[in-house]
């Protein structure tokens, strides 16, 4: 039986096999999750937060302790947590984005004048 995840708020959903790490299954369905260490969970750019959390592995002690207090809110890392059925994360705006959103609204807003 397949996992499946469903990555929020863009609605993408994708099956993969037991034990695909999430950041492997953005990648397959084509959702940007920012991270620079290559999946060895060091850069914790990579997180996210886990709507439907029984469907993916629990937290090792390695992930617990590289996300300290985040752990116990729901974040995880996409490069540590596997999908084991059927999972929902959400996952972080890109800060450069929302950055560029910001300043576009700002300047719509001062055009507005
Ligand atoms: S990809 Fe770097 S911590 Fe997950």
């Amino acid at each position: 039986m397949n996992g499946r995840i469903t990555f929020e708020p863009d609605h993408k959903s994708v099956s993969v096999s037991p034990g695909t790490t999430v950041l492997t299954a953005a990648g397959k369905a084509r959702v940007l999750i920012r991270s620079r260490c290559g999946g060895n969970a060091s850069c914790l750019m990579c997180k996210v937060t886990a709507e439907q959390p029984a469907g993916l592995s629990p937290i090792s002690a390695n992930e617990r302790h590289k996300l300290g207090p985040l752990a116990d809110q729901g974040i995880r890392l996409a490069c540590q947590a596997r999908v084991i059925g059927e999972a929902t994360v959400v996952v972080p705006e890109d800060p450069l984005r929302a950055a560029v959103r910001a300043q576009l609204a700002k300047q719509q807003e001062e055009d507005l004048w």
